[in-house]
């Protein structure tokens, strides 16, 4: 890292670690049927990476598919609209599907995520976020399973970058 900000942790990884594991054992109680977890990328990574692993701990075997969707250019202002640059290969007809991403915003991402599994005939789409910024969203969608209420700042780690730094951070910190 070259800049000089200062970072701050605002949930750090054991905060997250309970939050995960809280959060599988939701899913699993969900009693979810065919179930495929579609993890939007980039920012999801990390935190897919640990509720899958949480889920499997609680007997869980979902399978796995990632979409790549953007709706944000490099840095922090939002596009309004969303591209699929990756999707998922997996037939979705009549599935329950998990869509995990790591922020809950203007809710357009996952708002478009959503319409598009349930046009392709899902039984039921549910959404697990890490974070949600509370008075932000341009659209209606809601969020099934949820982190954190993120303060309204632009937050970093843990899968979660600005220009592409910080994503390997363990913990999720906001920059002064
Ligand atoms: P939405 O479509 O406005 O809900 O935006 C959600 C997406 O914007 C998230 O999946 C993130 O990739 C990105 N995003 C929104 N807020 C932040 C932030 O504070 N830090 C990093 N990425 C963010
Ligand atoms: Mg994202």
């Amino acid at each position: 890292m070259t800049d000089k900000k200062q970072l701050h942790v605002l949930f750090d990884e054991a905060a997250i670690a309970a939050r995960v594991e809280a959060i599988a054992e939701q899913v699993r109680a969900a009693d979810l049927k065919n179930l495929l977890v579609v993890a939007v990328l980039k920012g999801s990574f990390m935190f897919a990476a640990d509720l899958l692993r949480a889920m499997h701990r609680k007997g869980m075997q979902p399978q796995v598919e990632f979409v790549h969707l953007s709706s944000y250019l490099e840095g922090t202002v939002s596009q309004g609209h969303v591209k699929i640059l990756k999707d998922i290969e997996s037939n979705v007809s009549g599935r329950d599907v998990l869509l995990v991403d790591d922020i809950l915003e203007s809710g357009r991402t996952l708002a478009f995520a959503k319409d598009l599994l349930v046009a392709r005939g899902a039984r039921k789409v549910l959404i697990s976020v890490m974070l949600e910024k509370p008075h932000k969203r341009a659209v209606q969608v809601d969020a099934d399973y949820v982190g954190f209420k993120s303060p309204d700042k632009f937050v970093v780690g843990y899968g979660m970058d600005v220009a592409h730094n910080y994503r390997q951070l363990p913990f999720i910190g906001c920059l002064d």
